[in-house]
């Protein structure tokens, strides 16, 4: 039987249960629930009594208020994403999984933080002095200033940074093993997580220190996870990336001194992370001459337009479902696309397998790749390659009408910028533009047009595929 004293806690959402149970009532995480000593009762049993508190000040909307000041780091990408720099006082979680590189990240924005005469501190909770030094050794970092410790006892971190002049910078890596001898819970869950941020955002509050947290990003729940305490923080950026990939992209989902939504790119080298001036070139470097299936998504991240290659494959299927496998899209998205084309363009995919990739491995969030989508789809069924100099953006409609999309002019800025001289946008984008676009506009009306313009292309010559049993594609009524 349960202690009285006791409450099970999911390790990967936090609900907590007065029994133990094999998954998580609330977030259906199997074996994710641990013991923990429930919180200690007020002395003596008395509650706060209501009707006693201060009189607080209320004030009007306008007032001057002082703008932050930042601190630069000297790494671009990451005082992007931060807003203009790290804010002084406040508390940032960095997240990602085990392995990404946010350890190098943090060294590295230390190390030039040091450089730059501030004083930092590295709280390393995972990787001994020795390591830290090798892996600095290493990135030519040796000589910054950095205040290192090995440490994972919260009283005894918070007691050496009370003693000295407060810090301009502390990260903390990870937080996930910052644990308080006050609380009976073990390392790395839910109660110790929450104690630790809980007084570690105080510091950064009382002390004007900015606070960089690390959590590892965990599926299996057997350590709580980032999650539980980006409402504790001011800012929180995912660092995120595939592993059989080079470059990491950092990723501001909460931010209260700046925009989210804007990405920092960076590639991951034998000397550490190098910063990614121009993200579109990477993605689109190892791009080959036209071949169907493929087309460039003029996207946006945050504020930063980024041209990305669509991939899909279209093959014939065996299965009874036929297959649709999506990387770095959204499958329901693709799975609508696929109705539109069926229902009004006469593009039936019924009997094919659908595979679609986002070159490079990165993940697209917005509906404006539903025409790059569709027309490399189209592209792919009919062997029919798309202009390699064109670019594609614009939402599709479940009508099969296509719709503009925000922010169309730094999209086609950033085409013409790397060469592209042809842009396939909604008609009814033409005419938000008031200057001329920096390159050729082709703009159907409606999807139907789109697949017209995609079969103009024809199906290119010699193409592997014809030496096996042709299947029939053709496309009714387009
Ligand atoms: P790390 O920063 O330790 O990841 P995290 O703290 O998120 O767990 O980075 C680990 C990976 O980065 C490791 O697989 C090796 C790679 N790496 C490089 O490729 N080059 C480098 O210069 C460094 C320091 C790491
Ligand atoms: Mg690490």
């Amino acid at each position: 039987m349960a202690k009285a004293s006791s409450i099970y806690v999911c390790q990967s959402c936090g609900a907590t249960a007065s029994r133990w149970a094999g998954r998580c009532d609330n977030c259906g995480a199997w074996n994710s629930l641990v013991e923990e000593a429930a919180a200690a009762p007020l002395p003596g049993g008395v509650r706060p009594r209501a009707g006693k508190g201060r009189r607080v000040e209320l004030v009007g909307l306008k007032g001057a208020s002082p703008v932050p000041a930042r601190l630069r780091s000297g790494i671009q990408e990451l005082d992007r994403v931060a807003g203009g720099g790290l804010v002084p006082g406040s508390a940032v979680l960095i997240g990602g999984d085990p392995g990404i590189g946010k350890s190098t990240l943090i060294l590295q924005a230390l190390a030039l933080l040091a450089r730059r005469g501030e004083k930092v501190v590295y709280v390393s909770g995972e990787e001994a002095v020795d390591q830290v030094r090798l892996r600095a050794e290493r990135l030519g970092l040796s000589d910054a200033a950095v205040l290192l410790a090995a440490e994972t006892n919260l009283d005894d971190v918070l007691t050496t940074l009370g003693d000295a002049p407060s810090p301009s910078v502390i990260a903390v890596d990870s937080v996930q093993t910052i644990w308080s001898p006050q609380i009976d819970a073990a390392p790395g869950t839910v109660s110790q997580l929450r104690a630790g941020t809980e007084a570690l955002v105080r510091f950064a509050k009382s002390r004007g220190t900015t606070v960089l947290l690390v959590g590892h990003v965990t599926k299996e729940g057997q350590i709580a996870g980032p999650k539980l305490i980006e409402h504790m923080v001011d800012a929180v950026f995912y660092f995120e990336g595939d592993r059989g990939h080079h470059f990491r992209i950092l990723r501001a989902v909460k931010n209260r001194f700046g925009p989210t939504d804007e990405i920092g790119v960076f590639e991951m080298s034998d000397g550490g992370l190098a910063e990614v001036e121009n993200p579109s070139g990477l993605f689109l470097g190892d791009r080959s001459a036209a071949t169907p299936g493929a087309a460039v998504f003029a996207g946006m991240e945050g504020t930063r337009p980024l041209l990305v290659e669509v991939q899909t494959l279209v093959s014939p299927s065996t299965l009874g479902t036929p297959r649709r496998a999506v990387v770095g899209w959204d499958g329901s998205r693709l799975a609508m696309i696929l109705a539109v084309l069926d229902t009004h363009c006469g593009v039936g995919l019924g009997g094919y397998d659908v595979y679609l990739n986002v070159a490079g491995g990165l993940r697209i969030r917005e509906p404006a790749a539903d025409l790059a989508v569709a027309a490399a789809l189209v592209s792919s069924l009919l062997g029919a390659a798309l202009p390699a100099d064109s670019v594609l953006f614009g939402e599709v409609a479940l009508s099969g009408a296509l719709r503009p999309v925000a922010q169309g002019e730094a999209r086609l800025k950033e085409a013409a910028k790397l060469g592209f001289k042809t842009a396939v946008v909604p008609e009814a984008a033409k005419s938000e533009w008031k200057r001329n676009p920096p390159l050729a506009l082709h703009a159907p009306p409606d999807l139907r047009s789109l697949v017209r313009w995609v079969q103009s292309f024809g199906p290119a010559t010699g193409r592997p595929r014809e030496a096996g049993p042709a299947p029939a594609r053709s496309i009714a009524g387009a």
